[in-house]
Formats: structure tokens, sequence, C-alpha cells
């Protein structure tokens, strides 16, 4: 396990806020020409825009100039071997069903993580150690560095004390097919009842990032992928949130994520009944 100098990571945080928002305003002013439809994944309703597909080609390009010898694993297929312990996750659309319809919460993903084990790590055996996330529509950038705190356009992100869950307005988000949404169905009807409401506002990464802003209260969602959590987690956890897995045994990750501040995590946790 290569063992990385924590003094690196606000400049990793810089290359990623500097690649997020260049190629963030590239995507807004493609979506200002059209979208186009480009594949479909997971399910017919699980699309890819030929927007994902530069946008990741323009953020692996500038990764490898910036950082050569990093790894580099994208939503879209970018799957480069490093050899610094250094493997950049990225999602080029977070949001790609917002894009789609031209409506605003879309957001760039990127984030450097690592993988020693260490506290923090996610269920995919990483750990985000520096990040941004993009929002073109709001020229919002948030970013982070594990032990740097988390910012929005430069502004330091404190996570207020919660509400009780009754009092609590809860983000999460649903996939793509339809056996994974039957049991998204089925956990919302249990937390549904049990607090001030819900939003789906269709980005992961930037619903973490609304968690830091204190836009949200908490949010949690099943069935994310390393590339929707890896910048957004980070982000949250320097605001100040704590993020739980689906128990104390499981690592967050795509079982189940939950993100708030701790003691509304916990509540949150309990009212989530998996199968
Ligand atoms: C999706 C979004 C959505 C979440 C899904 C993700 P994509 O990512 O983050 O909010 O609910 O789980 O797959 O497909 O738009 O990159
Ligand atoms: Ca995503
Ligand atoms: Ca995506």
């Amino acid at each position: 396990m290569t063992q990385i100098d924590s003094a690196e990571f606000p400049a990793l945080a810089e290359i990623a806020a500097s690649i997020a928002s260049r190629v963030g305003h590239t995507i807004r002013e493609m979506r200002a020409q059209g979208v186009e439809i480009a594949n479909t994944k997971s399910s017919l309703a699980d699309v890819v825009t030929a927007a994902d597909g530069e946008a990741e080609r323009l953020i692996t390009a500038a990764l490898r100039k910036a950082r050569p010898n990093d790894g580099i694993l994208g939503e879209e297929g970018a799957s480069v071997e490093g050899s610094t312990g250094i493997t950049w996750v990225v999602d080029p659309i977070d949001g790609t069903v917002n894009y789609l319809y031209d409506l605003p919460g879309y957001a760039v993903s990127i984030a450097a993580t690592v993988e020693d084990g260490a506290a923090g790590t996610m269920s995919d055996g990483r750990r985000a150690v520096a990040g941004a996330v993009y929002v073109p529509t709001l020229d919002e950038l948030f970013e982070a560095s594990e032990g740097g705190g988390a910012r929005l356009n430069g502004r330091t992100l404190r996570l207020q004390e919660s509400p009780e869950l009754a009092l609590s307005l809860i983000a999460t988000g649903f996939g793509y097919t339809a056996e994974r949404r039957a049991e998204q169905a089925e956990i919302l009807r249990h937390v549904l009842p049990q607090v001030r409401d819900i939003r789906r506002l269709g980005a992961a990464a930037a619903d973490l990032c609304n968690l830091a802003a204190g836009r949200i209260d908490a949010y949690y969602e099943r069935g994310l992928q390393p590339w929707d959590y890896a910048a957004g987690v980070l982000i949250a956890r320097e605001s100040g949130a704590t993020i739980l897995g689906r128990d104390e045994n499981t690592l967050p990750g795509e079982a189940l994520l939950i993100a708030g501040p701790r003691t509304l995590a916990t509540d949150l946790r309990k009212a989530i009944h998996l199968a």
C-alpha cells in the first residue's frame, strides 16, 4: 500500500476544482446547443448523452496531463492503471436525467482517492482525500481536502446542529432498474411518514454538497456507485457530517449510504428498514 503525504491533498483538490469547473462550463454550453442521447445502460431510463462521453474524455485528458502517473476510474468507461497509489474517480455528469431535461441540478464530480484502509474508507475500498463538485447552472464550486475543510465558492462550510428526524428534510435518489426502484420504494414507504419531507433532486454528488451547505438535513441512498459519492462524501464529511453504512459492520456505499449530523444520521438509519 502506497502512503500518500497529506500535504499533497490541497493541491489535488485544486486540480479537481479547476478541471470540474472548466468541463462544467463546457457541458453547460453544449446543453444550450441541444442534447443527444448516445446510448442506454442498465435500463431504457438509464441514458448516456453525447456530453457524458465528451466530458469524461476532457476530464481524463486534463488529469493525464496534470497527474500522468495516477489511475483514473470514470463512470463512462475511463480506466487507467496508475503507479502513485492515487486513483481519480470521475462522474462526468452526475444527474444526467436533469441534464437531458435541462433541469438545473446536474454536476461534474472528480475525486482523488487512495486505498490505505484508514478511517473513512468506503465499501469499494477507496477513500477520497481531495475532490470537487461543480454545478454549472448555479456556478457553484464545492471542494474539499481531507483535514482541510470543505468550501463552496471559497466559503467554508460547517454543518449546523440538526433538527430531530420528524422535522428533517431528507434527500434521496433512485437507481434505474425496476428491481432497485422496488427496493427503494419500500425503504421510502417507511421513511416518508417519519420525516418533514423528502427531496429527490436528481444528482447524488450535489445532494451531498447540499447537505454540506445546510440546504437539506440529511441524505441517504441505496445503490450508489463510487463515482456518485466519492467527492460528495468527502465534502459532506469535511463540513462535519457523519457517513454511515447499512449497519455497524458494513462500510457506507452501494448497500446503503447515509450522511448527516451524527444523531440524525443514526436515527435515519433506524428508520430505514432493509430487507
Ligand atoms: C445518478 C444520480 C441520481 C442517483 C442515481 C445515480 P447519474 O447518477 O446521482 O441522483 O439517484 O443513483 O445513478 O446516472 O445521473 O450519473
Ligand atoms: Ca452519477
Ligand atoms: Ca453520470
